[in-house]
């Protein structure tokens, strides 16, 4: 089978550190409310754009790469810098790439942008001596509203971003959409830019699509989840994960997660848990791994993969 080999990662979260206790006496909350009904403890702010974000997170991930070999980079994002140019283009000229011939955009399917983008950087890579940058990164500190207390807490800033080249191995994938405003919209109107979600909306729409992705793509790789090393969720909240994996009977070693130190980073979480993963040795060649994104669009899907 043709599948997609993960050659290097990189990660960068917003620099500035915000507890759930900083938000105490902002805004009417705890941090035993945020820790019990999330599970979040700390979320990473930045000031910087999403494409400075993709920028750091880009740096990292080609440190041993041989540069001439890209020849597609993608950023998922739903917060770009700007209409245009894309992140991506921006990431190209940063890294110096501009006399290089490489195809460059952004993909916006909110949380689920990062599994999408690396189904289109299989389908678009034609040999395996090319490689893809694909990204995710995401600046939601500057769509949410610091007074409304139901989603502020929820969201932090960062990137992640993987290099990756077509090679033999597995490679099963699964992606959809519903086409439905609500439960969460975030609009370019003047008068309200920010981030609204029906929490308990999104909460059931999340954990029906997780477990379907994941039943989807082990069904199609005709595989059990015994057989798969990891499972990493969009970090979106702690109980949607830990719903997912009892309702599989999974276990919670199965099932990494981040969202503590980070939040929701949309389109960055699952490159950046990917990345953490590596840094610390978690991620062993011939490993199987599922990658499983669900937001606004609504957009889900699920790959599974090796490493
Ligand atoms: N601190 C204290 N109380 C709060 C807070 C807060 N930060 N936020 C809401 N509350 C209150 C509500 O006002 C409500 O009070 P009321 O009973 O007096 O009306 C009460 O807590 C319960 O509110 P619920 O919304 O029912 O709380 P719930 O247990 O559903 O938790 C949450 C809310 C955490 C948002 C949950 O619904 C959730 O995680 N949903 C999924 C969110 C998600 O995954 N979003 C991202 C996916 S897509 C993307 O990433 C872009």
């Amino acid at each position: 089978m043709e599948g997609l080999k993960i050659l290097s990662t990189g990660y960068y979260p917003g620099e500035k550190v915000v507890t759930n206790t900083d938000f105490e006496g902002k805004i009417d909350t705890s941090d035993e409310w945020i820790t019990t009904r999330t599970g979040i403890k700390r979320r990473h702010f930045s000031s910087h754009s999403s494409a400075y974000l993709a920028i750091e997170a880009a740096r990292q991930a080609v440190r041993d790469i041989d540069l001439s070999k890209i020849s597609l980079i993608i950023c998922a994002t739903m917060t770009p810098e700007n209409a245009t140019p894309s992140n991506a283009c921006l990431v190209q000229e940063a890294l110096g790439l501009q006399e290089q011939s490489i195809m460059c955009f952004d993909v916006n399917a909110a949380c689920s942008g990062f599994v999408y983008a690396l189904e289109i950087a299989k389908s678009l890579l034609v040999n395996k001596d090319q490689y893809a940058l694909v990204i995710g990164s995401e600046q939601l500190s500057r769509i949410v509203d610091f007074t409304d207390r139901s989603t502020c807490i929820l969201f932090g800033d960062g990137a992640g971003a993987v290099v990756a080249k077509k090679a033999d191995g597995l490679f099963v994938s699964y992606n959809d959409a519903s086409g439905t405003a609500l439960p969460l919209v975030a609009s370019f109107e003047k008068d309200d830019p920010y981030l609204h979600m029906q929490g308990q909306e999104v909460f059931k729409f999340a954990t029906k699509v997780i477990v379907k992705s994941i039943n989807e793509v082990l069904q199609r790789a005709q595989m059990t989840l015994d057989d798969v090393d990891y499972v990493v969720c969009h970090q979106a909240n702690l109980r949607i994960i830990q719903y997912v994996y009892k309702k599989l009977k999974s276990s919670p070693d199965k099932f990494f997660t981040n969202l503590d130190e980070y939040g929701n980073t949309s389109a960055a979480s699952i490159p950046m848990a990917l990345a953490e993963m590596n840094e610390k040795g978690l991620l062993k060649e011939g490993m199987k791994i599922i990658v499983v994104g669900f937001g606004g669009g609504l957009t889900w899907g699920a790959t599974l993969m090796e490493w």
